[in-house]
């Protein structure tokens, strides 16, 4: 099949909206359609201070790439987790991508700054879930100490067509009505965006491959993967049968979205007695699971 806009033969085949594209087109369509996420909802101004958190794997590298390339300030922040070849593994690749987009990197290692690695500690609590914890803690903090305006995170379409499907088939109204492409910034909570949110997985894969980036292709060890991938593999048996199911059940979604509102508990927030960063209790989630005494500082110099 030839490219609908010239006469290359079709890199792929797109299903929605359908029509062929060559690698050209694709990419072009691909960068287009970012910008247009970009600013459909508001999410990043030029003169923002981007923190992009990579993690290795194809989504956030191609998200760093595609900001990098519309000419957004962008740097890289990974984190590495400590779990053994995985991780060693994830901060290679996340070394690389920032060197092929030409872009800073600051590597976080959580062994490092807090004698264990995820999976290491003794905890009743679920692997899957302190990692989630810590992850979000250390990426705001970073962030906040270092003057970002924003952190842009790797979601696409199918993560939050997935974590709508399964949310709404337990009824966890409050998850759901925290979902979306933008998190504002609220205190000392820094901006949170998602500018592939309405990409598919199988175009951010056609991206990667085309602009040349590698990445980790393995799960981690302890992904809770299974729910998340009956969730996506259902999505796409619909959107086999009917083009568009996802994007408009993510799109009216997002229309639709006030109407959880009244879901949310909002709590009163304090600040942490140990790192000065919002809690609803005297200390925050993460000082209370790691037993810190004292603030970590993730002051760097940044350009
Ligand atoms: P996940 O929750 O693993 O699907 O990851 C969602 C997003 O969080 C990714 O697209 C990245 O932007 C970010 N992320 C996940 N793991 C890491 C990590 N180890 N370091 C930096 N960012 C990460
Ligand atoms: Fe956190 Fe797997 S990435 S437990
Ligand atoms: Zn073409
Ligand atoms: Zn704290």
């Amino acid at each position: 099949m030839k490219c609908k806009f010239c006469s290359r033969e079709a890199y792929i085949k797109l299903h929605y909206p359908k029509m062929y594209l060559c690698e050209e087109h694709f990419k072009e369509y691909f960068e287009r359609k970012v910008q247009r996420t970009i600013e459909k909802y508001k999410l990043l101004k030029k003169d923002e201070k981007i923190l992009v958190a990579v993690s290795g794997g194809k989504d956030s590298a191609v998200t760093a790439y595609v900001l990098n390339k519309l000419g957004y300030n962008i740097e890289c922040l990974h984190i590495n987790l400590g779990i053994g070849e995985y991780s060693k593994k994830s901060e290679e690749y996340a070394k690389k991508q920032c060197e092929l987009i030409g872009a800073p990197l600051h590597i976080v290692r959580i062994k490092e700054i807090l004698g264990y690695g995820i999976g290491e500690v003794k905890t009743r609590r679920p692997t899957c879930s302190y990692c989630g914890l810590t992850k979000r803690y250390i990426m705001n903090k970073f962030a906040y100490d270092n003057g970002f305006d924003a952190i842009a995170t790797g979601h696409n379409l199918d993560d939050e067509a997935s974590f709508l499907l399964n949310n709404l088939l337990y009824w966890n109204t409050e998850y759901i009505a925290k979902g979306g492409p933008l998190l504002p910034a609220e205190g000392k909570f820094v901006k949170k965006v998602k500018p592939l949110y309405e990409l598919t997985e199988r175009e951010v894969v056609a991206y990667a491959l085309a602009v040349g980036l590698e990445y980790i292709v393995e799960e981690c060890p302890y992904a809770r993967g299974a729910t998340t991938l009956d969730m996506k593999a259902v999505l796409n048996e619909l959107e086999e049968k009917r083009p568009g199911t996802k994007y408009n059940f993510v799109r009216g979604y997002v229309k639709k979205k006030k109407l959880f509102e009244s879901e949310i508990r909002r709590k009163e927030l304090k600040e942490c007695k140990i790192c000065g960063m919002p809690s609803s209790g005297d200390i925050c989630a993460f000082c209370r699971f790691w037993g810190l005494k004292e603030e970590i500082k993730f002051k760097v110099k940044v350009r």
